[in-house]
């Protein structure tokens, strides 16, 4: 006591042990559950590495079936949740929508909010896969709020499908299904997947300090998408599309932009590049960069942007600024123009990445509220305000 480590941003401290993720920065490593991420994204797909994230193990037939059939359940968001939406302008920020309807699932499910897991380990099951599959149905409904379009009815069909569905369908009132291609579906399985978990991030590590005050599941999920909400977390798939967009629209290739993201200010950064943790790159980059050239072939696209953010890749990674801070692609950086190419528009980009990442919230969630003698997060601080000083009375003040 009396003696405080001072760590800005806890950037060297490790704030609690994990049995999740690990990830290997310098060596550019990410595993889930011990699984490499190359392995998960070529084999698996996101419920299923969504079971394994939660439940420590890749679930065999049965469990996997069981799983599916919780999310299938609990895809429909509430009419009462529904009329939420009536009170938000088509313009709110979409994240800002997210966070309220989450927090709003414990007022409508106070059976699940009570925090008993240790008694019954079912309420949790429900809890969490409520919470995986309303997020991904809310993302739908934001994206129809904003057109003013009327929500549509989850359909009997896989996890992704069934989000395209419950986007696309009825594009104006009456109008037609969506049947998504196989393409589609899979890519978007791919996006979600690799945004599952990734140990203590800023939403992460918000999930959990909220969860430490043995807060409900909703609450804390809730914490996160606000936390994911800002530019230098999961907002950055948002900058990355705007940047690629301003450098089309003024003419440049790149070369001028890359000039000007040597200056160190944060607001003419190269979005997408860099990393808290890897020093190297991110493996999601990778695999993510090379699924947008294959999707967009198969879709057909010729993307302008693909082709600044490539030049803008090379130019960085044989730049001496980038290469003497280890700057590297991270996973934001090509995920937007997939998305793009699957006909999601950049207001909700974020919201699939808080889609993908509820899976990691409620596994590291659980860690938490699962230990019977956890400690409340509570860090200390460096104080650096004024001396102790007397009370000066209002009449003789300045
Ligand atoms: N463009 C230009 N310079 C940069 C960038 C960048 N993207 N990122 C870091 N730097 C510079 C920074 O100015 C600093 O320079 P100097 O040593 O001269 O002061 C040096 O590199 C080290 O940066 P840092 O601020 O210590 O790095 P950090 O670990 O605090 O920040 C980061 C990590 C991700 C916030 C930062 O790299 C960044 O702002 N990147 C752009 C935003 C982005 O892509 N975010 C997504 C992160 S991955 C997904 C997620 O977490 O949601």
């Amino acid at each position: 006591s009396g003696y405080i480590c001072f760590d800005q941003g806890y950037g060297n401290t490790g704030s609690c042990e994990s049995q999740i993720t690990y990830i290997d920065g310098d060596a550019g490593i990410l595993r889930h559950r011990g699984y490499p991420i190359e392995q998960l994204a070529e084999q698996s797909e996101f419920v299923e590495t969504a079971y394994l994230v939660i439940y420590g193990e890749l679930p065999n037939a049965a469990q996997r079936r069981a799983f599916g059939d919780l999310l299938r359940t609990h895809a429909e968001v509430e009419e009462p949740l529904q009329r939420i939406f009536e009170g938000f302008p088509r313009t709110a920020p979409p994240m800002t929508i997210l966070a309220s309807v989450v927090a709003a699932l414990a007022a409508h499910h106070p059976e699940l909010a009570a925090n008993n897991f240790e008694k019954d380990l079912a309420v949790f099951d429900t809890a969490a896969a409520m919470a995986i599959s309303k997020t991904r149905t809310l993302g739908a409904m934001i994206y129809r709020h904003r057109k003013g379009l009327p929500f549509v009815p989850s359909k009997d069909t896989t996890f992704c499908e069934n989000f395209l569905h419950m986007m696309f369908s009825q594009k104006e009132p009456g109008g037609p299904d969506y049947l998504a291609e196989p393409e589609v579906v899979k890519a978007l399985n791919l996006l979600l997947l690799l945004h599952a978990d990734h140990e203590q991030n800023c939403s992460t590590a918000a999930v959990r300090m909220v969860g430490s005050s043995s807060a409900n599941l909703f609450a804390s999920l809730s914490a996160g998408v606000s936390a994911l909400s800002g530019p230098l977390h999961g907002g950055a798939n948002t900058a990355v599309m705007e940047m690629l967009q301003q450098i089309h629209d003024a003419g440049d290739d790149g070369s001028r932009f890359i000039e000007q993201a040597k200056s160190g200010s944060k607001s003419t950064r190269l979005m997408g590049f860099g990393h808290a943790v890897y020093r190297n790159f991110d493996p999601r980059a990778k695999i993510i960069g090379a699924a947008c050239e294959k999707v967009l072939a198969k879709l057909g696209i010729n993307d302008p942007l693909l082709d600044i953010a490539r030049h803008l890749e090379q130019a960085a990674l044989r730049d001496d600024y980038f290469l003497s801070r280890k700057l590297y692609p991270n996973v934001d950086f090509y995920s937007g123009i997939i998305m793009r190419a699957l006909g999601i528009p950049v207001s909700l980009f974020t919201v699939i990445f808080a889609m993908g990442r509820t899976t990691g919230w409620i596994a590291n969630w659980y860690e938490v509220a699962s230990q019977p003698k956890g400690r409340i997060y509570r860090p200390r601080q460096v104080y650096t305000g004024p001396v102790k000083r007397d009370y000066v009375p209002m009449a003789a003040r300045p």
